[in-house]
């Protein structure tokens, strides 16, 4: 039997059907609602707003669980590659051999940019942001290339083959550059991830070898920031999306949504906390009553989630890739001390314990792409990048929807009440 939720407003009593998910999640539909009783819903930040129904990531913020199309991120993030694993998300299975090998010839395929959109890049001032950079770039993708019709699995795959691809081009392109230097294109015979570092690294005058252990850890990065449900950037993809603008308009929104300090450019913004601690004497205790005062707008970077009150598994992944990263290279990077005892005084903190406060998957990240070789300003390009299967999916579950609506939220109106325009000598 439908179960339902009784709603009663003075003398009136309305019953709202409830929606139960595959994992047992249960929401009041109040669809109906207004249609009902005239009334709308308040819920700013849209913290206990389902938006939408999704097979594609399932995340438990209480237990600290997150699946991609069932499988837990654990086991991607052992086994799987970030090609594989995008794949993986917008098609919702795994690809056989034959399937995957054509997927990864059509990344390579997909990776040159059009010389007209090349020259673009010069016009930026030489201090811009990579983030912006790359939202306006993929936003310009729709001047060179078709609409896509993504409606059936072979269009699927080129749509997100042109988008990972073009946009590891243009990321890498927008730091060489910025630096004045020449960029190469990807090749054939390498890998999604060793193509990055091939790119970022080529210079004609000096040969730089790939380090497998670089790819691993590239590999595990951008399968941890594949996807994760309905968060700030994959809303304005879905919004965006909903006023049927064209896919590379509704990624490039994403992009800039991602780039706020309290999303995705929280990874940029912890490595330049931990620099400031370091800058003074690495003392950590002022940053933490800092953060603890409520005058103050100061939060510890990399520290809270919206949906996880305990530890982020991907935060306990990356910092697993950190340790061992550092390690294989024999190499210590002073911000992971920081970062470490920073995490050992906040887990015993009484603030951040109540507020159940644990480090994010952007506490450690910054340390890891550090390690990588990869420029602060470009880590949360690097979010992107692994983000682009979660937004194409997730754009797609909505593109097939045949109740696909328009986003449009509402509002109580708490401004002046009617009156007269006045001329200008009245005022
Ligand atoms: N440092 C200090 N206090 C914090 C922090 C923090 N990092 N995060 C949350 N709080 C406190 C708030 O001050 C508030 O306290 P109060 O209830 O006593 O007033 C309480 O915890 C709840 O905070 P909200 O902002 O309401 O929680 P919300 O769910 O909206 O915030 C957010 C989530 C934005 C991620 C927040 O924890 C934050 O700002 N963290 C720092 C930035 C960051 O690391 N962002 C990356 C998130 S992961 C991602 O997007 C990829």
């Amino acid at each position: 039997m439908q179960e339902t939720a009784t709603l009663t407003l003075g003398d009136k009593v309305i019953q709202l059907p409830v929606i139960i998910g595959s994992e047992g999640e249960r929401a009041v539909d109040i669809r109906s609602l207004r249609k009902k009783t005239g009334l709308i819903t308040m819920d700013p930040g849209l913290a206990n707003t389902g938006i939408c129904k999704s097979q594609i990531t399932f995340m438990d913020g209480e237990k600290g669980i997150l699946r991609y199309r069932g499988i837990p991120v654990e086991e991607l993030a052992e086994n799987s590659t970030f090609v594989e694993t995008a794949y993986l998300l917008v098609n919702g299975e795994l690809p056989s051999e034959e399937q995957l090998k054509e997927f990864s010839l059509l990344l390579t395929e997909q990776s040159l940019i059009h010389e007209d959109l090349k020259a673009f890049y010069g016009k930026f001032p030489s201090r811009s942001h990579p983030m912006g950079i790359l939202s306006s770039m993929v936003n310009a993708l729709r001047s060179f290339y078709k609409d896509l019709k993504i409606d059936n699995e072979e269009a699927i795959n080129i749509t997100l083959a042109r988008l990972m691809s073009k946009v590891r081009t243009m990321a890498v392109m927008s730091y060489k550059i910025s630096r004045g230097h020449t960029v190469a294109y990807p090749k054939p015979e390498y890998c999604y991830c060793s193509n990055f570092f091939y790119m970022l690294y080529h210079s004609p005058v000096r040969k730089r070898e790939i380090n497998p252990l670089f790819v691993k850890a590239l590999n595990v990065f951008w399968i941890l920031h594949a996807d994760h449900e309905q968060n700030c950037s994959t809303s304005a993809v879905r919004l965006v999306g909903s006023g049927r603008v064209n896919l590379y308009a509704a990624i490039s929104a994403g992009i800039a949504a991602l780039w706020g300090p309290l999303h995705g450019g929280a990874n940029q913004a912890v490595i330049e906390m931990l620099i400031k601690i370091r800058e003074k004497g690495g003392k950590i205790k002022p940053f933490i009553e800092k953060a603890k005062n409520k005058k103050d707008p100061f939060r510890l970077m990399g520290f809270g989630h919206r949906v996880y009150k305990t530890y982020d598994p991907r935060a306990k992944i990356i910092k697993k890739v950190c340790h061992e990263l550092l390690a294989s290279l024999k190499t210590n990077d002073p911000l992971l001390d920081i970062a470490l005892e920073l995490e050992e005084i906040v887990s015993k903190d009484p603030y951040f314990m109540d507020h159940h406060l644990y480090p994010n998957v952007d506490f450690y990240s910054g340390i890891v792409l550090r390690a990588l070789g990869v420029p602060t300003n470009m880590f949360t390009v690097m979010f992107a990048i692994g983000r682009m299967p979660g937004w194409v999916a997730q754009w797609k579950e909505d593109a097939d929807d045949p109740k696909w609506k328009l986003y449009r939220p509402r509002q109580i109106y708490i401004g002046k009440n009617k009156r007269s325009y006045l001329p200008m000598d009245k005022r």
